[in-house]
This record gives C-alpha cells, structure tokens and sequence, in this order.
C-alpha cells in the first residue's frame, strides 16, 4: 500500500501549513516568563528527568531518535534498517520528502505563490553532506535552540536572548516544520545522547541535500512564545493543570515533561501548557488533517484526520476511557472507543486479547514512534493526562480506511525495534 508515504507526506505539509498561517496572522511581542518561573520549571524538569544515566548514549539516542519519529522525515519511519535511515531527503524516497511552507494553499496547491521549500537534511555522520561537519555540542545546540549548525559557531550557549550568553545576535534558526520546539524539552542528557546517536551511531552516507527556503529573517519573526511556547516550560501546575498528591508527582511530572518532547500539543492544541485550550482538541475544522491520495487523484477519496481532546472531560475528552484503554491507544494505536477495555498481551489479532478486527487511529497520530516508548513512559504520560482539567469541546470522529488502516500498519518497522547495529549502524569513536 502506497498510503503511508501519501498520508505522512500530508501529515507535514498540512502541520507546517498551519503553523506558518499562525505565524503569518498573529501580532509578534515576546513575553519571556518571570526568571523564577523558569527556575521553577528548571527543577521541576530536574526531578523529572529520568534515572537513565547509566545507559550507553549512543543506545539511548537511537532510542529516542525511533520514539520522536526523526525518521519520519530524515528517512527511513522508525525502522533503522530501511534504506535511507536518517540519509535525508532522497528521491523516490517514502518518507523522507520535499515540504511546501508558507500560507494556505501552499502544500495543497502545486502553483501556489509564497511558499518556501524546506529539505529534511542527512543527518548520518558523512563528512562533506552530513553531520560530520559539525561537533555535538552544534547538534545539541540545534535541537535546544533550533539554530541551524551551518550558521552558530560551536559554542556553549547560557540564554535565548539574541547577543546574550553567546545565543547569537542574528539567529538563524531551523525551517519548519523541523519540531524542535518540541524537541528542545528533552533533558540536557538526552539531547546529548541523540547527538552521539548521530555522530558515533551511524555509518555515514553520501546524500547532498539541497538547501532549504526560507525568508530573510531565518524564521525568526515566527519564533516567538505566542507561536512556540515557552523554554523553559511554565512551572506546574499552571491553570489547566492540576496537582496531584506527593505520591504520584513524580510520575505526573514526568508524563508532562514527555508530553512536552514529543510534541503532542502539535496537533492536540498549545503551544504551551499555560495557553488556552491546551491538549483540548482542535477547535476548527481548518486544522483537521486531510491524508490520502486525493492530492494526486482527484478520484480517490481523502481521509480527515481530528487530533482529539486528551483533557479528562468525561463527554468530550478521554475521561469516558480507562487508563488501559489509553494505553493500548499509545502502544498499540487501538482506538480507544472502539477497542475493549482489556490488557493486551499479544499483537496478533485475536491472540492475547488483541482485538480481531482492530480498529487502528489514523496515521496522522504518530502511534508508530509513541509506541517505542517504555511502559513506564507511556504510564507516565497517561497519569499526566489525567491532572488536566477537564475542557469540554467535542472534535468529530475522524474518518478512516475501510479496514480501519489495517493496511496501513501492515506496512510499519517491526517492533519491537531490530536490534543494533543494522546495516546502518556502526560503532564509531
Ligand atoms: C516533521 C519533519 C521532521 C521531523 C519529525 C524531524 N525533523 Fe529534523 N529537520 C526537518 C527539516 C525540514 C530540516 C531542515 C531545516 C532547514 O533546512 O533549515 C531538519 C533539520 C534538522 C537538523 C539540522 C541539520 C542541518 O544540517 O542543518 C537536525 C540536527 C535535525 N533536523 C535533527 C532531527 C532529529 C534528531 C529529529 C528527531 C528527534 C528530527 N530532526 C525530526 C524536519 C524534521
Ligand atoms: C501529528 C499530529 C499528532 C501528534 C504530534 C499527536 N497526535 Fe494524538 N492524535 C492525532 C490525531 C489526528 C488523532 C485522531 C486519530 C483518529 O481519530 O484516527 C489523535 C488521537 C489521539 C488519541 C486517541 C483519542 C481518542 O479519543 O480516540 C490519543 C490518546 C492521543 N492522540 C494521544 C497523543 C499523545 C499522548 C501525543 C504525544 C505523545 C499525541 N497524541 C501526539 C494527531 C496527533
């Protein structure tokens, strides 16, 4: 089926669509947060941050490279032996693709006028067309900061104001819809981590992407807390969130801080959790996603893919599913209202308690990277979840496939993952 590379394709395309239009509409001001909230956050974000350190780096970025989805774009989904892992934008390739940013129809409309052209890049080690070129301290710099490492001297980086504690003065940063503002929550160790994955994880290859588009002011203008969200993330609990008891906080704390890395209020509604409507669904069908061929036959039908209200509201969000049911969505990418409330012990249909005819969530919502995450992660997540206050704001049902995307999920990388290294990977020093 060739409806995976389509839909993802249109995932992105219609993602940055939307974040371009906000940038384009909405006024530009920063409001940094008051110094002590961010200290707050700070060392929230320190008791969160997980006991790993004693996991192998070059093992711990591959990990987190699989269940952020990098592949998605830079090539090769979640499956570290596909051809193109991480090698960036290729032809023929069925992930990693060409974006069309700027505002509606660009991405949707092959002759509309002011869209920029964004090119996800090689990101194995090979000297003159990779990351070879650049020191991991410049990889993590990009995925903190979102500054391009073409264009930011290898240095340690103490602010985010531009000409402060070395930020520099005229930021270039990524082009969308590069997640970084997403990405830049991860602990210190695990952007580290992804950094070493990179250089020391991967055998180069040889693959010359050709340079982005992008305005004159590298983005910038478009980089501010209205649109992005803030670093660090507001201290908990904020007013959509609610505290839990001393016993769960810790867990709570760092459901929200995976929450935040992964990117979820991407689709589910943010920028930030102190913003309105946080992770309550989309509120317009203009930010529904549409997959599928249509975009290439006319004939075919597309599919409208709804990111959901994840708020506990009891009508509305995820309050009327269990625990369980919550996480057979994120591991399994069962959808919760069509899918027993039942542990699951197989992913064989019919075995274990798998269903016999499941009923997957569309492909708009990366379950397929989600699910790498540990148990403990995705319970941490789902405790998170549930310290929401509940919003009430009803998203339709999204339309799907007639065997449910059955197909579709045929097609995904094994899981769990193919053990290291693949044909792609190496241990460099
Ligand atoms: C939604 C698509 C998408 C996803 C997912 C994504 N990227 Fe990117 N990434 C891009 C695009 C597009 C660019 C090019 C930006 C530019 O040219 O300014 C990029 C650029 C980069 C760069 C800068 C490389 C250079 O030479 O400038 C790094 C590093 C990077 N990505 C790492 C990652 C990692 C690590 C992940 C997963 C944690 C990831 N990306 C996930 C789209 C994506
Ligand atoms: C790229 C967009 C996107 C991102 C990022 C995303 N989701 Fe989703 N999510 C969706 C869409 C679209 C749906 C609806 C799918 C469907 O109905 O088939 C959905 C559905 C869900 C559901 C099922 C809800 C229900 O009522 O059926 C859960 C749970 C969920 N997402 C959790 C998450 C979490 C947790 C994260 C971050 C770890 C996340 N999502 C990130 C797009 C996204």
């Amino acid at each position: 089926m060739r409806w995976l590379s389509l839909s993802s394709r249109s995932v992105f395309v219609v993602v940055a669509t939307m974040l371009v239009t906000v940038v384009a509409v909405r006024a530009i001001g920063t409001s940094a947060p008051p110094a002590d909230e961010g200290v707050q956050a700070a060392a929230a974000q320190k008791t969160a941050a997980p006991a790993a350190a004693a996991q192998d780096p070059v093992l711990r970025g591959r990990e987190l490279v699989i269940n952020h989805a990098c592949g998605e774009c830079h090539g090769g989904g979640e499956d570290p032996s596909a051809k193109g892992w991480l090698a960036g934008l290729t032809p023929g390739s069925q992930t990693a693709v060409e974006f069309e940013i700027g505002p509606p129809p660009c991405g949707l409309e092959p002759k509309a006028k002011g869209c920029f052209k964004t090119r996800p890049r090689n990101l194995t080690p090979d000297n003159d067309t990779g990351m070879g070129r650049f020191t991991e301290r410049q990889l993590f710099n990009a995925l903190r900061f979102g500054l391009r490492p073409e264009n930011t001297p290898d240095v340690v980086i103490t602010s985010t104001t531009p000409g402060q504690g070395n930020f520099p003065k005229i930021p270039h940063y990524l082009a969308p819809p590069m997640p970084w503002p997403g990405w830049r929550h991860m602990p210190d160790a695990d952007l580290r981590a992804i950094a070493a994955y990179l250089k020391r994880g991967l055998k180069p290859v040889v693959n010359k992407v050709p340079e982005s588009e992008g305005p004159p002011d590298f983005w910038a203008s478009g980089m501010t807390p209205e649109n992005i969200g803030t670093y660090p993330a507001p201290a908990f609990p904020t007013a959509n969130e609610t505290m839990p008891a001393a016993k769960d906080r810790a867990r709570v704390l760092r459901g929200r801080q995976l929450v935040l890395d992964h990117d979820c209020a991407a689709c589910h509604r943010g920028p930030g959790p102190d913003s309105k409507g946080w992770l309550g669904g989309i509120t317009s069908p203009t930010q529904a996603f549409v997959l599928g061929p249509c975009f290439t036959d006319e004939k075919v039908p597309c599919f409208t893919g709804r990111p959901r209200n994840l708020t506990p509201d009891k009508e509305t969000g995820l309050g009327k599913f269990s625990d369980q049911q919550i996480f057979n969505a994120l591991r399994y990418g069962l959808r919760p209202s069509d899918t027993p409330d039942v542990k699951i012990t197989s992913m064989k249909p019919g075995v274990g308690n798998f269903p016999k005819e499941p009923r997957y969530l569309g492909p708009f919502m990366p379950w397929a990277a989600w699910r790498y995450m540990k148990d403990e992660e995705l319970w941490s997540i789902i405790a998170y979840l549930r310290h929401l206050k509940p919003i009430e704001n009803k998203v339709e049902a999204s339309t799907d496939t007639p065997d449910h995307w059955a197909s579709v999920v045929a097609t995904l990388a094994p899981y769990p993952s193919v053990p290291y290294p693949t044909v792609n990977e190496v241990r460099r020093k």
